[in-house]
């Protein structure tokens, strides 16, 4: 099966590049670096031609409200626009468990804009809410650091290894079209500022971690189960502590 990935050099991307190719799949990374952008619509038609599934794991460049509206909403039309043309039977898109409660924020504002348009599409299509990657926890702590403080609201959170998160979506974009959501989360329900403050720690980090309920994530404040996944989530097997191991070895 030709198997396009929008954003196939991006952390998921090309994770799920490798795994499709592993099972024998013709996986086509597509991105700017290779000549495809879904915002100008540059390249789409050709790396379309012959392929069946096109999973859409790009993210904005830019996290600006106006930034990320724009590039959801005008790289989703173009791309479910060059998607019908082609003929793809099935259209699979990432997005964040909990987008549709937080729109206090732009970045998930914009995702919703973008599930919308698929969902609205006609082409058969499954989304994927995926918690928060591993791999993302340094950029929000970062994010919420001033000084040597860092504030977090103190709701539950339920981290997933981004490998766990390829491996789901690449299994879905083999399937049968769902034309709904299915929800991945990891293996340990925590809370989110614990869990930076003992991420922080394993890194010998010295900022310290202050719980805040009024924290923004995103620009959005959270409740207590904004960012975990309802019954029926898949949950995968990497925890924590292991994905350290590993990315400290690597
Ligand atoms: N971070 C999290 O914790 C989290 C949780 C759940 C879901 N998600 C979702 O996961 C998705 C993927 O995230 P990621 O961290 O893997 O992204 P990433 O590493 O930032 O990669 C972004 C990809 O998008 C591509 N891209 C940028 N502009 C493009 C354009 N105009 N046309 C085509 N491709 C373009 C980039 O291509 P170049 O390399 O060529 O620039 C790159 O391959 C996002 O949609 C995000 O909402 C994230």
């Amino acid at each position: 099966m030709r198997i396009v990935v929008i954003g196939g050099t991006g952390l998921i991307g090309s994770k799920l590049v490798t795994k499709l190719g592993e099972h024998g799949h013709e996986a086509v990374a597509a991105s700017p670096n290779s000549g495809v952008d879904t915002l100008t619509g540059e390249g789409l038609a050709e790396v379309l031609t012959g392929a069946s599934v096109v999973v859409d794991v790009s993210n904005s460049p830019s996290f600006a409200d106006a930034d990320v509206m724009a590039f959801f909403e005008t790289s989703t039309r173009n791309l479910l626009a060059a998607e019908a043309v082609a003929g793809i039977t099935h259209h699979v898109a990432l997005s964040v468990v909990g987008t549709e409660r937080l729109p206090e924020s732009g970045y998930f504002r914009a995702k919703v804009v973008q599930e919308q348009l698929i969902k609205n599409s006609g082409i058969p299509y499954s989304i994927v809410h995926a918690t928060q990657f591993f791999e993302f926890v340094k950029s929000i702590t970062d994010a919420a650091t001033d000084g040597t403080t860092v504030r977090l609201a103190p709701v539950l959170f339920q981290p997933i290894a981004a490998d766990d998160v390829a491996t789901t979506v690449g299994r879905v974009a083999v399937g049968t079209p769902l034309n709904g959501v299915v929800e991945v989360a990891g293996p340990e329900l925590t809370r989110f500022d614990e869990f930076v403050r003992d991420a922080l720690l394993a890194r010998n980090d010295p900022r310290e971690v202050v719980a805040d309920e009024h924290a923004r994530y995103f620009g959005a404040e959270l409740s207590e189960r904004s960012l975990v996944p309802g019954d029926g989530a898949i949950v995968t097997a990497t925890r924590f502590s292991d994905w350290l191991k590993q990315s400290t070895a690597g």
